[in-house]
Order: structure tokens, then sequence, then C-alpha cells
């Protein structure tokens, strides 16, 4: 077995063990949803531990959501608070207390934390009654924080958390924490294959994975829903997709680094070897027990399939490389898939990977601005690309951009 080859079954033992698991942003957004659904919260954020800081990870708000066109996402950025008595979140994480507030505008004065206006100042939105409590490991260790806001009554008037709900919310928190920690655990493993693989620059290739990923789950959820799909199949597809996307290059590992690092355009040899990369990644998930196999079996093989017939692959056997049968073409090749023969995953990947290929340095170009980028996206839409999914594109081109900012280099 040559050294490619055990780069490879390495991946593939690791692979196993992610099976299932669900995406950490998708399971974000569950816990919110059931935590606020369950008390009615108008709004609410999820604060993450990193070391001594809190990371505001995650937020809703029916309130500001309601005065987007819908469809629309909030934009948001993240931001970290320290662990510390002064912030409400920072107080609940370092004594892992309940913290239960009628009104966040009216906290005594002989509290320590007190609550910053700068976001109700810049949104015009009123926070009052808050639900803080600690997400804690079976251990006792806080990994996180979640924050709701807002119980709204039966006159969507803000009224205190119910303090017999406390003890729930606390069984709660404690199947989230182990959820949240799974998940995490799952994305270092996707990371550190990809770095234990030495695919990249560690960093670069980070904000690749990363940033391919959540930009192809925004195209793709956007798209769907134009579509008429409905929320709980979006939701579902958006959790294997994310990974699936993550994975899109993965068979870049079997590829020699003098030809993935060339520091200028590949030669047609180069290029036939560099092309196999689709097939490669494919094979790791050749043995398709899930529904996250199948999907990244789909992305990978699919990635650089073109809408007009123009990409590769095509149709070949992924364990062989070789042509179907009833596919081969004149000059010993594969038929190229076209348009809806191409998965959606794999249509959706193309764009989210060439639009980050362009806007990004690459060992054998510059990065290109942004005017530039989008004319060649929309000069490709309908040849290169599936044009409805340019238009979903195009309409969360807000989200997309701060994504890009969130995930840079
Ligand atoms: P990648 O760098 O992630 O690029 C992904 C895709 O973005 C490319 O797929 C291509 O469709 C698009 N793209 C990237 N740069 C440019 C560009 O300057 N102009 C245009 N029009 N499109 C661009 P493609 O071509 O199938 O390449 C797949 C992978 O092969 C690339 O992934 C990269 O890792 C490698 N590669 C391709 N061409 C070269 C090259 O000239 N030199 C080196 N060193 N690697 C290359
Ligand atoms: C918090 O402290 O929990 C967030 C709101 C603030 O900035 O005080
Ligand atoms: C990648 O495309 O996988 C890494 C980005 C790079 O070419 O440096
Ligand atoms: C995500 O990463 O899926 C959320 C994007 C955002 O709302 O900024
Ligand atoms: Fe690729
Ligand atoms: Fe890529």
């Amino acid at each position: 077995m040559d050294a490619s080859e055990n780069r490879l079954n390495e991946v593939l033992g690791i692979t196993q063990d992610i099976l299932q698991v669900q995406d950490l942003d998708v399971l974000l957004e569950r816990i919110l949803s059931a935590a606020r659904k369950f008390t009615n919260a108008n709004a609410g954020s999820i604060y993450l531990r990193e070391g001594d800081t809190l990371i505001f990870s995650f937020t809703q708000n029916d309130t500001l959501q309601a005065k987007l066109p819908p469809g629309k996402k909030m934009i948001y950025s993240t931001f970290t608070l320290p662990i510390s008595h002064e912030t409400i979140s920072g107080y609940v994480a370092s004594t892992g207390e309940i913290l239960n507030l009628r009104d966040v505008y009216d906290i005594p004065e002989d509290k320590p934390y007190s609550f910053g206006r700068k976001f109700d100042e810049a949104s015009g939105y009123r926070s009052k009654s808050m639900l803080t409590f600690p997400i804690k490991t079976r251990s006792g260790e806080v990994i996180g924080v979640l924050q709701l806001i807002n119980a709204l009554d039966e006159n969507k008037v803000s009224t205190p958390f119910r303090a017999e709900d406390e003890p729930l919310i606390n069984h709660f928190a404690n199947n989230a924490a182990l959820s949240i920690e799974r998940a995490q655990m799952t994305r270092a493993i996707i990371m550190r294959m990809i770095k234990m693989a030495e695919l990249r620059d560690p960093k670069e290739t980070g904000g690749h994975v990363n940033r391919v990923a959540a930009f192809a789950v925004e195209i793709y959820e956007q798209w769907a829903r134009k579509k008429g799909m409905d929320e709980e199949t979006i939701q579902s597809h958006r959790d294997i997709l994310r990974m699936a996307a993550m994975l899109h290059d993965v068979g870049k590992i079997a590829i020699a680094d003098s030809i993935l690092k060339k520091p200028a355009r590949l030669t047609p040899e180069e290029r036939t070897v560099m092309e196999q990369h689709t097939i490669l990644g494919a094979k790791l998930f050749l043995e398709r027990y899930s529904d996250f196999d199948e999907a990244s079996m789909q992305v990978a093989i699919d990635h650089h399939e073109k809408w007009d017939g123009t990409g590769y692959p095509g149709y070949v056997d992924v364990a062989t490389g070789e042509p179907l049968p009833g596919y081969e073409t004149e000059d010993n090749g594969a038929r190229r898939k076209k348009a809806e023969e191409i998965s959606a995953f794999g249509r959706v990947v193309a764009i989210a990977d060439v639009y980050d290929a362009l806007s990004n340095r690459r060992s054998y170009k510059e990065p290109w601005g942004e005017d530039q980028v989008f004319e060649t996206l929309l000069a490709d839409s309908g040849s290169h690309f599936d044009p409805d999914m340019i238009d979903a594109f195009f309409e969360s081109i807000d989200v997309i951009r701060s994504i890009a900012k969130r995930y840079l280099g």
C-alpha cells in the first residue's frame, strides 16, 4: 500500500466516527428554537465558551426578523465577552447559576452584573425579561450560555419567565450540552482530519472548508425554499450538506504536493491528475451507510461537473474511475453529467467553491475583486452553474458576505 492510500484509509477510519452526528450550527439553531418555543420567548442567543471568553455564536429575534423581507435572515456579527461577573452571561458562565431577571433595564445596583444596551440601541429592540442559564456538561463544566429574552404573554407583552420552568430548562440544557459537545468534537475531527493529511497550510484550508460549507448551506436553503421544499426537509438537508461540503476536496489528500501546491498553472497532464480528486474523494464514501455518506459522495464526485455538460469526471465507476457501462465516449472518456443529472448538493457546492476560489489567494492566482467575481458567476450562470442557484446566491448575498468576513483566512 502506498503512502497516499494509507492517508486515505486513515481518513476513512475517522469518517466512520462522524456518521449521523449533527452539525454544530444546525444544532445551535435547533436548541435555541426549542428553548424559545418552550418559554414563548421572543428572542434568544447562545454563547459558546472558548477558554476564558464567551463567543456570541447564534441568535434569533422574532421582532427584528419580522421587519425583514420574507426569507431574509438577520445579519449579526459575532463578538466575545470575558467570563467575568460584569455581564449577565459572563456571570452565569462563571457561577454556573441561572439568572431569571424581570427587567434588564432595572437591575439592582448591588448586583455585580449589568446589561449592555448597545445591541438594543443599534437595533431599536427593547430587551426586558431575560432568562440566562448555563449549558453544563455532566462533569459540571460550563461549555456555553443560553439566553432567552422577553417571554411573551397572550397579548404579546413581555412578562417574567416562570420560575417553575427553571428545573425543566435545566434538564433541557444538560441534554443540549451533550449534543453540543458531540457536534464540537465532530467539527474538530473533520478539521483535524484535514490538517493531519497535510492538505494545506492549516489556516488557509480551515478558512476555505468552513466558508464553502457555510456558503453552500445558505444558497441551498434559499434555493430549496423557493422550490417549495418543506421546512423540515430543508433543515435536515442543511445538516448533512454542511458537513459533506466541508469534505468536498478531501480527495486532494492523495494528490502529490508538486501538483497541489504548484505556484503556477498546471500542465494538461497535471490537470488530469488533479481532476482525480473528485473520484478519490468519492471513494471514501463508497460504502454508503448513512445520508451523510451519500451526500458526501455526491458532493465529492459532482462539485466540478458543469450545468452544460462540460465539467468532470462524468459518469464513472467510483471504485475504478472507469466510465460506467453505456456511458463511454469515443475518446475513451465518460459522458459528463449535465443540468439536473448533477446532484443538487454538487451544483450548490460548485458555486460556493468557485466563489471562494476566485475571492481568495491561491498558490497559482491572486484574489479577484468582488465585481469581477460577481461578473464571472453571472456570465457562467446556465453554462457552468445552475441558473436558479445563481439567483439564490445573489439573493443571499448579505449573509454570504457576513460569512466571508467571519471565516477570514
Ligand atoms: P480550487 O483552487 O479550490 O478552485 C476551485 C474551482 O474554482 C476551479 O476548479 C475553477 O472552476 C475555479 N477557479 C479557481 N481559480 C480560477 C481562476 O483563476 N479562473 C477561473 N475562471 N476559475 C477559477 P478547477 O479548475 O477544476 O480546479 C480544481 C482544483 O485544481 C483547484 O481548486 C486547485 O486546487 C487545482 N488547480 C486548478 N488549476 C490550477 C493551477 O493552474 N495551478 C494549481 N497549482 N492548481 C490548480
Ligand atoms: C449579557 O451580558 O448576557 C449580554 C448582554 C450584555 O451585553 O450585557
Ligand atoms: C484548497 O483549495 O483546498 C485550499 C486553498 C489553496 O489552494 O490554497
Ligand atoms: C450560518 O453560518 O449558517 C449563519 C449565517 C449568518 O446568519 O450570518
Ligand atoms: Fe475540487
Ligand atoms: Fe475547493
